[in-house]
């Protein structure tokens, strides 16, 4: 099987780190034993475009030891890590291609490559795949039974599709389960993008300003991680209940314009565009560090940042330096992208466990149920979020309650009152 990665030789220490990732993914263990067993995605090819990580290969060999025909490439052109690719690549007959720091024409023939295997099922993260197959190829799309979508900025590119008619097949939102967003978004993110500020600058957050713009699942993540390693955090918002619960929890809230003033660093994770702008940056700090944890490299404007230098130099791995006209210096994190798998490694592998259970378990149900279902997005069914808690606690050896049976009539009726 064709293959596209930076150095083949890489194998040996990629299948380590796949390892050491996969001891802490116990739900997904559980799920690849059965599927060895029962073979529920035989012959099925699968093309997915995901970030390149440790914790994907283990999804990708689950898929395999299904029966499917797995084929990989990036969801990001700064995310994939070369050794894994290559163990994948090398060692698990998945046709990978991805080169971490590949440009864009090669990060889209990429795509191709993938699309090249006629795919009948894609999991995307960000919607890219989907959206080259509607584009590009949509004689193609007749060959898909449905696809999963992992990211919150893809589900809503999705919906937007569905809403105008274009979109032609099925597709799962596995962000929407509560097993993905509510602990991969938030914790994943908030300590995976902490980590990655501090490997990229190694600058000490304790007493310093950080102003987190966005407080939804992420931002609240980043938030509460931020606070924990002794910063004063400031949150932007748009929306006011969002805006209200940051309040709440304690943290500033203000306009951008104000929280430029007074920011050591800024992290976005908004999913919006433009969000820190040439007139935010006017106002900051000498050495104040911006960073983008949403999925786009949209959210900080970087061709502003750059027509508002005199000078740029790569002062550290990750970090670009800007100078400003009257000599201040502002520190771009990982070209704008995803700061959390540019300059660190994603998210740990224990989060990545229950969203990736939810992704295998989505292809399964849309194997099993294509016949029946419509092209349009669909939440991941709750008996399969329900079994990722479930297989979760158990493999932290946490155990619940369960209801008495008057327990359950009682929260089913309503007789019972004063
Ligand atoms: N880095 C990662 O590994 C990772 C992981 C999961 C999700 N994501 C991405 O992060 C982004 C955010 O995801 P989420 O699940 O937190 O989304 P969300 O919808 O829960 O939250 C986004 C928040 O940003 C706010 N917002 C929008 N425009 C804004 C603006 N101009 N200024 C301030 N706030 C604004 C919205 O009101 C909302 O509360 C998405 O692009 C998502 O795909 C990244």
């Amino acid at each position: 099987m064709g293959y596209d990665v930076r150095d083949p030789s890489m194998a040996s220490q990629g299948r380590e780190r796949i390892e050491w990732a996969a001891g802490e993914m116990p739900v997904l263990g559980l799920i690849r034993e059965r599927f060895d067993k029962e073979r529920p995605l035989e012959g099925v090819r699968v093309g997915a475009c995901l970030h390149v990580t440790t914790e994907t290969a283990n999804l990708m060999e689950t898929l395999a030891a299904g029966g499917a025909d797995v084929s990989l490439c990036a969801s990001n052109p700064l995310s994939t890590q070369d050794d894994v690719a290559a163990a994948l690549a090398e060692q698990s007959g998945i046709g990978t291609f991805a080169i971490k720091g590949e440009d864009t024409d090669t990060f889209f023939r990429h795509i191709g490559a993938v699309l090249d295997r006629r795919p009948q099922i894609t999991m995307d993260d960000g919607a890219d795949m989907v959206s080259v197959l509607h584009r590009e190829r949509p004689d193609q799309i007749a060959d898909v039974l449905g696809g999963t979508e992992e990211t919150t900025t893809g589900v809503i590119r999705l919906r937007a599709m569905a809403a105008e008619g274009a979109l032609k097949y099925p597709i799962v939102s596995v962000n929407d389960a509560d097993t993905k967003h509510l602990f991969d978004n938030r914790f994943g993110t908030g300590q995976s993008t902490i980590d990655a500020i501090m490997r990229a600058t190694n600058r000490l957050l304790a007493g310093k300003t950080f102003v987190v713009c966005g407080y939804g699942m992420c931002g609240r993540g980043v938030a509460s991680r931020a606070r924990g390693m002794g910063a004063h955090v400031v949150v932007t918002e748009v929306e006011p209940t969002m805006a209200l619960e940051a309040v709440m929890e304690g943290y500033r809230v203000m306009p951008l314009a104000e929280a430029a003033r007074v920011g050591d660093v800024f992290v976005t994770v908004t999913g919006d565009k433009s969000v820190i702008r040439g007139e935010h940056m006017e106002r900051m700090k000498d050495g104040a560090i911006l960073a983008n944890s949403g999925h786009f490299d949209v959210e900080i404007d970087k061709p502003a940042l750059a027509a508002l230098a005199v000078a740029t130099r790569r002062i550290r791995e990750f970090v670009d330096e800007y100078t400003m006209v009257d000599g201040r210096r502002l520190n771009l994190l990982g070209e704008g992208r995803l700061v959390n798998l540019a300059a660190a490694e994603g998210h740990p592998a224990a989060v990545m466990d229950m969203s990736f259970a939810n992704q295998s378990l989505a292809v399964e149900w849309v194997v099993q149920n294509a016949a029946s279902l419509e092209p349009r997005v669909y939440e991941v069914p709750r008996d399969i979020d329900l079994e990722v808690a479930r297989l979760k606690l158990h493999a932290m050896g946490v155990e619940i309650d369960t209801l008495t049976p008057e327990q359950e009539e009682y929260l089913h009726s309503w007789q019972e009152g004063t």
